[in-house]
């Protein structure tokens, strides 16, 4: 597997790539990757000749107040997992080499922002288009893939791409759950057991307003019941149930199809 650490050395690969007719992937990450992240790659690596990863944590996507010092850094070990999945190259940029002209954003989110996260996190959709078009302007793929649990981001990043006539597919990738239907995250680390137990109620919950068991209201009710401490939303959008709400200083999103039952149910 190539690493590059500059646009320089990426774009060096990829023209070769290209000029030899490769369609190139793309899937760009935060990092500390797990099982979730390896289903992006493998996905990817059936809809391109090439798969290049990104590992950025982002710091316009971060309000003050959130984790961007404490999320998960683990450059060494996500190589190795990002190796043995057969991608072809990571990109991990610099802050500087991403925002080499500063951070002002030169592409703003459209109506797609609008509501569910942004009520609660405004600053994250600018911060997410602002890095994605700036990777993306590095990478140049013909295709990228995002994971359906941030699935307004994904809506988000679609339509900024049509709006700028990108000419990238944009494709989503379903969630990957633990054995207890727990969408994997890399927040799940912050979780102690007793909040586990909680986190595993979540996708129950939804569900049961996913085929309208029980309403968006009641599910936010039955949500703090199991232990939550605060529900940022439970609201139905794009055909899916999503939902917000926060575990302790950990704060966990998921969504489902609408019309869906809980496997196993
Ligand atoms: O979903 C993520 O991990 C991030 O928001 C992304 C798309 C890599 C942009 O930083």
């Amino acid at each position: 597997m190539l690493i590059a650490r500059t646009k320089k050395n990426l774009q060096e690969a990829v023209r070769v790539w290209k000029s030899g007719g490769a369609r190139i992937g793309f899937v760009p990450t935060m990092g500390a990757l797990h099982e979730g992240h390896i289903s992006l790659m493998n996905l990817c690596k059936t809809r391109a000749d090439r798969t290049i990863a990104s590992i950025f944590v982002n710091p316009t996507q971060f309000a003050p107040h959130e984790d961007f010092d404490r999320y998960p850094r683990l450059e060494e070990q996500d190589c190795i997992k990002l190796e043995d999945a057969g991608v072809d190259m990571v990109y991990l940029p610099s802050a500087g080499e991403i925002y080499e002209d500063g951070m002002e954003p030169r592409v703003t989110p459209g109506k797609a922002a609008e509501g569910l996260e942004s009520d609660f996190r405004p600053h994250f959709f600018g911060g997410v288009v602002n890095v994605v078009e700036r990777l993306f302007s590095h990478v140049q793929p013909d295709i990228a893939i995002f994971g359906e649990k941030d699935y307004q981001q994904l809506e988000v990043i679609r339509e900024m791409t049509a709006a700028h006539d990108m000419g990238i597919e944009i494709v989503g990738a379903p969630i990957i759950r633990d054995d207890h239907g727990l969408a994997l995250s890399s927040r799940n680390a912050y979780l102690s057991p007793a909040e586990l137990a909680i986190a595993r109620q979540m996708n129950v919950i939804l569900y049961e307003a996913a085929r309208g068991t029980i309403t968006p209201e009641a599910a936010a009710d039955k949500l703090l019941e199991a232990g939550f401490h605060k529900i940022d939303y439970v609201a139905s959008r794009w055909g899916r149930m999503l939902a917000a709400a926060w575990l302790g200083k950990t704060r966990l999103i998921d969504n489902v199809a609408v019309g869906t039952a809980c496997p196993g149910s």
